[in-house]
């Protein structure tokens, strides 16, 4: 090469990050810009339409007084004898042609537990049932203000679907309202207003974010889409920090995980300040936008589903955007650790060592152990520069807490008690539930590497989502107080839970929402 040549190629390869903009490195032809399908708008009443399609929210086999009438009433406690239907929660009977209405589905909520919850269950398995119902839906049972909301909720989050890209056979019928029917219409409505609407938005965030494949989302459409959704919120601000940045920051363990990518990393930071000026609740998401496993490449078999790698980040900003949006009085913020793990010329190498923000050294022996990586940079970041009262890390980070855990709980490690606590209790309370793992100081010694600080992996399997939570609270100093969700179960399911269809739950918004609610530092 010519002298000159070699100059203006040294001089462009400080100023373009290394591979450049994406605008060469498009993958064909990406999806379109068509929306998902349009959902019911939901609003409250305190009577009950008759005709369209009715939703009962049933205790026992007794019909609630005053929904229907007197004809109507007689013809479904015929139906329910008949159909031995009980009303136990989960439990759904579909009847047509009674009295003036389309369809009638009683929904069990049965008669324990809680009650609140129930209805928002019950509601959430209406509304996938109804899916493909083009009439209007009224939900009616004798509910107070606070259960309407519930239900109200609970349709929200059961109506969500992912057709953007469908194009042939398209299932979306008109998108006929909602009515959730109850005596105490104006504070139903309130509740829902300043809270439970802003919630289901920052859901939906949460579950678009996921179920987008990875060439729609990779590090920096994450962080355009997450902008869009704040839009102008108020008390909002947005921090980006590019790779060029965080290069010069010595962020190497969060740029190595991207390296072997041609989408450049970022770290995104959403801060929502709603209390003045105290210290802010941290929640540092995994957002690897797609992991292949890098050079330690993952099997074929299932390896799509690494797209929802970034569910960690997408689910605390789906927490963020539902907090600023409802005006919540917390000061919280959310980060997403922006990377795509994938195995290139340039890909790091099992065996490498990396140092992270604040010099701690890290021997890299498995480039599929990249999720606590991006976190420890992120971790250090928030701590050295927003001091936050605590910290939540929510990742998708092994497949160990799938094997312990499936997707009934997410693995909650944590070496402070108070927050432990609040934690279990926001679980209770949202219906989004923690079960807590052990972090054990023997764990510490396993994790020691022989020529850096630590490793990322102890070779030889052992108690793998206790040691990956063991790695990520090394980059925690101790006065912090500090928790780690591990979602690999939870953000995903394969059946569907009552208040979510199958595929990417948006899991932890609802819990990260009620914790910063609850939280007290002492
Ligand atoms: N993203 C995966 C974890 C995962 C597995 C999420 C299954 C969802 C479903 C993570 O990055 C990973 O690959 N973890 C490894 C860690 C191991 C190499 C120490 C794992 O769990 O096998
Ligand atoms: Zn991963
Ligand atoms: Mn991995």
């Amino acid at each position: 090469m010519h002298r000159s040549l070699i100059a203006i190629a040294l001089v462009s390869a400080a100023v373009v990050p290394a591979f450049g903009q994406n605008n060469i490195v498009g993958s064909g032809i990406s999806p379109s810009a068509v929306t998902n399908s349009a959902t019911r708008p939901i609003s409250f009443a305190a009577t009950v339409p008759t005709n369209g399609a009715l939703v009962i929210p049933m205790r026992t086999a007794t019909l609630p007084a005053g929904v229907v009438d007197a004809s109507t009433s007689q013809a479904l406690d015929a139906a329910i004898a008949a159909a031995k239907y009980e009303g136990k929660e989960g439990s759904m009977l579909s009847l047509r042609g009674i009295g003036g209405y389309s369809r009638i589905l009683l929904s069990g909520t049965g008669d324990e537990g809680d009650r609140i919850a129930n209805i928002r269950n019950a509601a959430g398995k209406a509304a996938q049932d109804l899916k493909d119902e083009a009439q209007t839906v009224a939900i009616a049972g004798d509910l107070s203000a606070e259960e309407a909301a519930a239900a109200a909720l609970g349709y929200a989050l059961g109506q969500y679907r992912f057709d953007r890209y469908k194009t042939v056979d398209k299932k979306a019928p008109p998108a006929n309202p909602v009515t959730v029917v109850t005596s105490d219409s104006g504070a139903a409505d309130t509740l829902w207003k300043t809270r439970y609407a802003a919630m289901a938005e920052g859901v939906a965030l949460a579950r678009d974010l996921a179920t987008e494949p990875a060439n729609v989302i990779y590090p920096e459409s994450f962080v355009e889409r997450a902008r869009a959704a704040f839009g102008t919120t108020a008390n909002v601000k947005i921090e980006v920090l590019d790779e060029a940045a965080m290069r010069k920051l010595g962020m190497g363990s969060l740029v190595g995980v991207g390296q072997g990518s041609r989408r450049p990393s970022r770290l995104m930071l959403v801060e929502y300040r709603g209390a003045g000026t105290g210290a802010p609740l941290a929640f540092v998401g995994k957002g690897i936008t797609f992991d292949s496993g890098g050079l330690s490449l993952k099997p074929g078999l299932g390896m799509w589903r690494m797209k929802a790698d970034m569910s960690g980040a997408a689910n605390v900003i789906g927490a963020v955007l539902s907090l600023a949006k409802s005006k919540a009085p917390v000061n919280v913020i959310g980060v997403a650790a922006l990377a795509e793990n994938m195995p290139d010329g340039n890909a790091q190498r099992p065996g490498d060592v990396v140092r992270t923000l604040s010099g701690k050294t890290i021997e890299m022996l498995n480039s599929d152990a990249e999720g606590r990586l991006v976190l420890a940079d992120a971790n250090e970041y928030v701590i050295a520069n927003r001091k936050p009262a605590a910290l939540v890390n929510m990742a998708t980070l092994t497949g160990s807490i799938v094997g312990a855990l499936a997707d009934e709980y997410a693995g909650l490690f944590s070496r402070d008690e108070r927050l432990a606590n609040s934690l279990l209790s926001a679980g209770a309370a949202s219906g989004e539930e923690l079960w807590r793992m052990p972090l054990h100081k023997n764990h510490v010694e396993d994790m020691k590497s022989d020529i850096a600080d630590i490793k990322n992996t102890a070779e030889g399997g052992g108690p793998g989502a206790s040691l990956g939570a063991t790695f990520i609270g090394f980059f925690v100093d101790k006065e912090t107080p500090w928790a780690h969700l591990d979602i690999a179960g939870v953000n995903w399911s394969e059946k569907g839970y009552a208040v979510a269809p199958k595929g990417a739950t948006g899991w932890g918004v609802r819990l990260l929402d009620e914790l910063a609610r609850s939280y007290r530092a002492e």
